[in-house]
């Protein structure tokens, strides 16, 4: 095996191995049953399979334009129309990008310059820092607090500064479960007025919301239209994320910009998939179905954790729900979530991954738990926690 022969000045000294990779190995080393990572255990549809298929044997198999394909950008326009009420031009505002991942990625390198400042919520998507970091940003961390986790803005507009570029924010929430209301909206709205602050707008999870809320985009929000990066992912909303295939809306300006940086990171994504998915966007069911389907999931999950020690906190979105272990006892949540794998059989994420420091008090003693998984799946989870 080679060897470098010298020390390698690391870009990014504090990221080590993430945990959602660590309680994935573990819970395979001890045939726990996965609620840790984010992804559902079932299959997509075949209808979506058979469209990929199609397109591979009809030869659609050379790059894409580097924008992304033009019937799903123009697919992508019509879907951001009818939900968000905003039309997006498909020739200059929509980015097909590979996930939603490298869409934020994309966005924090198109726009942060060194020194400038970024407004992030802790506890915040493992991505976001990082992406800040190497672009030589500085971060700077605001709170959300239990039980509601949505932001405390008056805590915010005191962290905006002239060099404050860009407010990234997640609705619904990873790893809370929370999303925003009308009033968050506009008071980001409120808050940006007359800078030239850009808000990054990780939406991955707009169709997993529950209870009859509507998902509150900044692509909805007129003003917030105007400075925001909206990202999208096909792998959550289609139960498909080992596709990687997501999108970013944003106006021509800020578009512009963070095309100048993907055409270099991806150039383009994978063309027969974006065909298919351009296709099978022209049933909106598919995506309207999502709020009822997860609902069920969340309902089964949190009723059988009535049943044991944890108490789950409110969950108005996403398919994660926390669950707090106050009951059990006070050790570490990373401590408890390995301790849980190894001998309950159950793999969770412990909460504090999210924050630079654990956090003390209720935050500290939080595990979340996937619930994209099939009724069994869950039930088996359930069975092993009620012995907790
Ligand atoms: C909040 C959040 N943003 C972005 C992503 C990444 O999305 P993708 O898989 O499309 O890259 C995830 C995936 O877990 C997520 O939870």
């Amino acid at each position: 095996m080679p060897r470098f022969p010298a020390p390698v000045a690391s870009r990014l000294p504090r990221v080590g191995t993430t945990i959602f990779t660590v309680m994935s190995r573990l819970a395979a080393e001890h045939g726990a049953v996965n609620l840790s990572q984010g992804y559902p255990d079932f299959g997509a549809s075949p209808r979506l399979f058979d469209l990929v298929a199609k397109h591979m044997h009809a030869g659609s198999n050379q790059y894409a334009p580097m924008a992304g394909a033009a019937p799903l950008r123009e697919a992508l326009a019509a879907k951001a129309e009818a939900t968000f009420g905003t039309r997006y031009d498909p020739e200059h505002e929509i980015t097909v990008t590979a996930g939603g991942t490298q869409a934020i990625y994309t966005a924090v390198t198109a726009l942060v310059r060194p020194g400038d400042e970024v407004i992030v919520l802790e506890p915040v998507y493992d991505s976001y820092v990082p992406a800040i970091e190497l672009a030589g940003g500085v971060v700077v961390r605001a709170r959300l607090r239990p039980p509601a986790w949505r932001p405390d803005w008056e805590a915010v507009r005191r962290l905006v500064t002239p060099r404050t570029r860009l407010v990234m924010v997640n609705s619904p929430h990873n790893p809370t479960g929370s999303a925003w209301e009308a009033a968050d909206l506009a008071a980001l709205a409120a808050l940006t007025r007359g800078t030239s602050i850009v808000v990054v707008s990780d939406e991955v999870y707009e169709h997993i919301v529950f209870d009859g809320r509507r998902h509150e985009s900044c692509a909805r929000h007129p003003e917030l239209a105007e400075r925001s990066v909206v990202v999208g992912s096909f792998g959550k909303t289609f139960h498909v994320t080992g596709w990687k295939v997501g999108w970013a809306l944003a106006p021509r300006e800020l578009m512009a910009e963070f095309r100048k940086v993907h055409q270099f990171v991806v150039f383009t994504v994978n063309t027969p998939v974006q065909l298919a998915l351009a296709e099978y966007l022209a049933e909106p069911a598919r995506y309207l179905e999502l709020p009822a389907f997860y609902q069920a999931k969340r309902d089964l999950f949190r009723a059988g954790l009535a049943a044991t020690r944890f108490r789950a906190l409110p969950c108005a979105g996403t398919y994660f729900q926390l669950a707090s272990y106050e009951a059990i006892g006070d050790e570490p949540d990373t401590a408890l979530a390995e301790r849980l794998t190894r001998q309950a059989g159950v793999a969770s994420i412990p909460v504090s991954a999210f924050y630079e420091a654990p956090p003390a008090g209720p935050e500290g003693r939080l595990l979340r738990f996937c619930f994209a998984k099939e009724a069994a799946t869950l039930s088996r989870a359930l069975e092993r926690l009620a012995r907790v």
